[in-house]
């Protein structure tokens, strides 16, 4: 098989992260002080990909770029297209076509974290050659994807897979199956034609699991894999802390910053220039670069990004990006997630009221 080439899709509006995603793009959102993009190229580099698109937006792009860079870092060369609309994902597939050419590749959705790479499934490409393949999971919600009928019987599928997928269906009302598709496919440049022979959704949007149903409808070769490990798209607040806690659960533990009557139990990183006093680390957990701890208790799953501030304070199971401060809260921070440079504090005026100044689309719980 000809080399695979990698499409990462950067774009979108990340509508359900707001307020986050007015000034950011959604991909870059840390998980573990890393952004989630970042995990998909690393997948890439493991498995041997190392001509890599990522599909931008007009709006998110260039910061996209700015971050990510030209792939040095991550052993791979990065290119950069523009997407001027969100049209769909096989809209996206259409707009990769000059830097696709007639490679086969690996597509990954930018805000998909996958346990364990990417690499097996890769080999299983190359060794059996199907037209394309598809990662599949269990989920409570398959409303909210696209979705696979198969046919049960496994009989004579190759090694991994799971027998024939009879129907893919982009987020059905009523499902009839509780098998999402995942964000990573694989495919070759057949899937080109069946981009170009679909229609919009209702949605609008050249969906990729019509192009992938109109390969199955002519005869090509589908092939299903079941994730083994966990998956998560982190296009919500609670997707993104759980993909916090699992990414967090693998920490290796590591202390460069200053430790000052302070303790860390379990699996903590404090990252160089981190200045804690008097402060109590829980793991797992990571303190970014030249963050102040002082007076407070930072919980499990809690990602606190660099240069943060917290104090007189007890913050568990959140993320912070970078600059935020959370001051004498005289209490506890839980299940938040607060942009950067976002400062919560106590004050000591009267009268004693609340006092917010908060961007559009923000959401506050007083518990
Ligand atoms: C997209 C795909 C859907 C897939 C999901 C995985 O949905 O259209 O089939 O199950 O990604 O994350 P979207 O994120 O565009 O709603």
């Amino acid at each position: 098989m000809e080399q695979l080439k990698g499409l990462i899709l950067s774009g979108g509006k990340g509508t359900r992260l707001r307020p986050i995603t007015h000034t950011s793009a959604k991909q870059l959102v840390p998980v573990a002080n890393k952004p989630v993009l970042f995990y998909g190229i690393e997948a890439m580099a493991a498995a041997g990909v190392s001509e890599i698109g990522i599909i931008i937006a007009p709006e998110t792009g260039e910061e996209i770029r700015e971050v990510t860079g030209d792939g040095e870092r991550f052993g791979v060369k990065l290119s950069y297209i523009v997407q001027d609309e969100p049209r769909g994902l096989a809209h996206a597939v259409l707009t990769a076509e000059t830097f696709l050419g007639t490679s086969p590749f690996v597509m990954y959705l930018g805000d998909n974290l996958l346990q364990g790479g990417i690499s097996d499934l890769v080999s299983a490409f190359r060794e059996h050659e199907p037209d394309a393949l598809i990662l599949l999971t269990p989920v409570l919600d398959p409303e909210n994807y696209g979705v696979a009928e198969l046919d049960g019987a496994p009989g004579g599928a190759p090694p991994g897979s799971v027998g024939r997928v009879v129907r893919l269906v982009e987020k059905p009302p009523q499902p009839t199956t509780d098998l999402a598709l995942v964000g990573v496919y694989m495919f070759t440049s057949q899937i080109h034609d069946a981009a170009r022979a679909i229609e919009p959704s209702g949605r609008g949007e050249l969906e990729i699991t019509d192009a992938i149903q109109h390969l199955v409808d002519g005869g090509m070769r589908v092939e299903p894999h079941i994730v083994r490990g966990w998956w998560k798209d982190t296009g919500r607040l609670d997707d993104m802390l759980e993909a916090n806690r699992l990414i967090l659960d693998n920490l290796v533990e590591r202390v460069d910053g200053e430790l000052r009557d302070s303790r860390v139990d379990g699996r903590v990183v404090i990252e160089a220039g981190a200045l804690l006093e008097r402060a109590i680390v829980r793991g797992p957990a990571i303190i970014g670069k030249g963050a102040q701890l002082t007076d407070c208790y930072i919980g499990p799953y809690t990602a606190v990004g660099e240069g943060c501030r917290i104090e007189g304070s007890e913050v568990e199971h959140s993320i912070l990006l970078e600059g935020s401060s959370v001051c004498d809260l005289q209490g506890r921070m839980e299940s938040s997630l607060l942009g950067r440079n976002v400062t919560i504090r106590r004050g000591d005026g009267q009268p004693r009221a609340y006092r917010f100044m908060v961007g559009d689309n923000s959401d506050i719980s007083i518990l």
